[in-house]
């Protein structure tokens, strides 16, 4: 059953791909993805492709009987109605696919072309497609480099593709949910340096700090989380097509270091000049530096947090518990 799933997942890519180059609305999804900056090579590589407007034409090219029309719709590329009636999920989209870390296709992302409705729809659970663990682009990152020297999470698809487009071809993507701490997990194996760079609104500035919290009991001595805060309105797509490679990657080797944004953040709205604002950040730094099982990070905070409390690290180091798991 498993194997065919992945197969029928794998007849969908290529059905989605062969209509990017056949159907007669082809040539307007193909201009607009010129318009965003991809070249044909990068739709290639990342298998990008289109789901006709059509209510049917997937189910029509995939299911051959009826268990195969049932596992279309356990994979949620089908749905059915009350009335009984088989429709497709996808209608009239820009097909992402999403695959695992072997590389098989697990799920996929769809944008509208025009119109209304939600911008992106995503497939939602199946029994392959589990949200909070896959990563888009990872496997094509992985793909890439034998050694990942980096690996910088943004929010969607279209900013992993054009960042892949300018050169930067590490970038991976943590569908359209907070970045979990499985998916931080998984990054941290393929490599020691993470850097989170989310869209530039509140949106983004929120799921930087959830990343951070999510990264609290995985960080080791020798791995580094940095995060790249992009300028208001803009996501890693529109700056690197405004700035240009050498420029973003500039911006990527001067993000803020974990321990900056760790103060910054908690800083933020408190007065350290009064005692009471200095209670205050201890108070709230204490439980997050409680989680933190890496001598190397744990140090680091104290003695940041013990200049900022203008106390010695002895007088607060006793206050604050050793994580339990020490890695
Ligand atoms: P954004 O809302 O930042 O996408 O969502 P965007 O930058 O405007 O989209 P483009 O550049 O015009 O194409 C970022 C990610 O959040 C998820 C998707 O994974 C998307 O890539 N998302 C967004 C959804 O799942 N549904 C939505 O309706 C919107
Ligand atoms: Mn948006
Ligand atoms: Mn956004
Ligand atoms: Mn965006
Ligand atoms: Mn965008």
């Amino acid at each position: 059953q498993a194997a065919d799933d992945y197969q029928q997942m794998e007849r969908a890519t290529k059905f989605f791909s062969y209509q990017l180059r056949q159907h007669q609305k082809a040539p307007a999804v193909v201009e607009y993805l010129k318009g965003r900056g991809l070249s044909g090579e990068i739709v290639k590589q990342f298998q990008i492709g289109y789901a006709p407007d059509g209510w049917d034409e997937l189910l029509k090219a995939l299911a051959k009987d009826q268990r195969s029309r049932e596992q279309l719709v356990d994979l949620k590329l089908v749905n059915r109605n009350d009335s009984g009636r088989y429709y497709d999920f996808f209608r009239d989209r820009i097909m992402f696919p999403i695959r695992d870390r072997r590389g098989r296709v697990v799920g996929f992302g769809g944008r509208i072309i025009d119109g209304d409705g939600p911008k992106y729809l995503n497939s939602p659970e199946t029994r392959v497609f589990h949200k909070g663990r896959e990563l888009y682009g990872f496997y094509e990152a992985k793909q890439a480099h034998r050694q990942l020297q980096q690996v910088v999470i943004v929010e969607g698809y279209m900013d992993v593709v054009a960042l892949a487009q300018a050169g930067i071809d590490f970038a991976v993507a943590s569908l359209g949910t907070a970045t979990t701490t499985d998916q931080l997990q998984m990054l941290f194996r393929a490599t020691s340096h993470v850097v989170c760079c989310y869209d530039g609104d509140r949106a983004g500035r929120d799921a930087a700090w959830r990343a951070l919290e999510n990264a609290l009991p995985l960080l080791t001595d020798g791995l580094q989380l940095t995060f790249l805060f992009l300028p208001d309105g803009e996501d890693p797509d529109t700056l690197v097509r405004k700035e240009g490679p050498e420029a973003f990657k500039q911006r990527l080797a001067q993000a803020q270091s974990f321990t900056d944004y760790f103060f910054s953040h908690l800083t933020e709205s408190l007065d350290l000049a009064s005692d009471s604002g200095r209670a205050a950040l201890l108070n709230q730094a204490k439980p997050l530096i409680e989680k933190i099982a890496s001598d190397y990070y744990r140090d680091e905070l104290l003695q940041h947090l013990a200049r900022l409390l203008r106390r010695e690290v002895s007088q607060i180091e006793g206050q604050v518990a050793r994580a339990s798991t020490n890695v």
